[in-house]
């Protein structure tokens, strides 16, 4: 295993995760109460959200996935939005709902929302885990989102830093120290060991 040169500290907490999630399936479920939905989710951030997101709403919900990118390996969005992987059915006539982790410049929902809506659902909401919004580039509407979080990288929870830290069960803003191993003592929101 490699040393690491990175530091993440808790910004929103397991227990925070799940109570909002939960906050935000109810939510859902009262907006869609009779209506069959289509979860849409954007790999590969919103995975763990969006698992957990679904355990609690109505039976009935389908889910599908499609997959972007436009980061390659480095923090700084390249402003060029990539399909990976398309829906595998139509979502025409269908209830969608949008999931991703993260707004970041608003780029990627602008594009997806924008393929979508060619796609003529019978409606299109999104529903993002996280906000970002100091460092929007488009205008863009959220139709329910979990936390707004201050400019910071974050990882965990199906978030990246070059395909790591997304097992974390919580989110946590990642510091690079520059180093093979920490040297600043070890508080207890640190997980850069082992
Ligand atoms: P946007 O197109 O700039 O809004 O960025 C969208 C995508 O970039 C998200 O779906 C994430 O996958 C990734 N991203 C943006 N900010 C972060 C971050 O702070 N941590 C990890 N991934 C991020
Ligand atoms: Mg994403």
């Amino acid at each position: 295993m490699a040393e690491s040169r990175e530091k993440v500290s808790v910004l929103i907490s397991q227990a925070e995760l799940e109570k909002r999630v939960k906050e935000l399936a109810e939510q859902i479920n009262r907006d869609y109460e009779g209506r069959d939905l289509l979860l849409i989710g954007v790999l590969k951030g919103s995975f763990m959200f969006l698992a957990d997101l679904m355990k609690y709403l109505h039976p009935q919900t389908a889910v599908d996935f499609m997959g972007t990118s436009s980061y390659g390996a480095s923090t700084h969005t390249s402003g060029e939005v990539r399909i990976t992987k398309d829906l595998e059915h139509s979502p025409a006539g269908r209830h969608v709902l949008l999931v991703e982790d993260i707004v970041d410049t608003g780029l990627t929902l602008r594009y997806l929302v924008d393929t979508l809506r060619a796609r003529q659902p019978a409606s299109l909401k999104v529903c993002a885990l996280l906000d970002k919004p100091a460092r929007r580039r488009v205008r863009i509407g959220l139709d329910y989102y979990g936390f707004i979080i201050p400019n910071a990288f974050v990882v965990g929870y199906g978030l990246d830093y070059q395909e790591r830290y997304r097992g974390l069960p919580y989110v946590g803003v990642l510091e690079e120290t520059g180093e093979a191993e920490g040297d600043s003592g070890s508080d207890d929101t640190s997980t850069s060991e082992e």
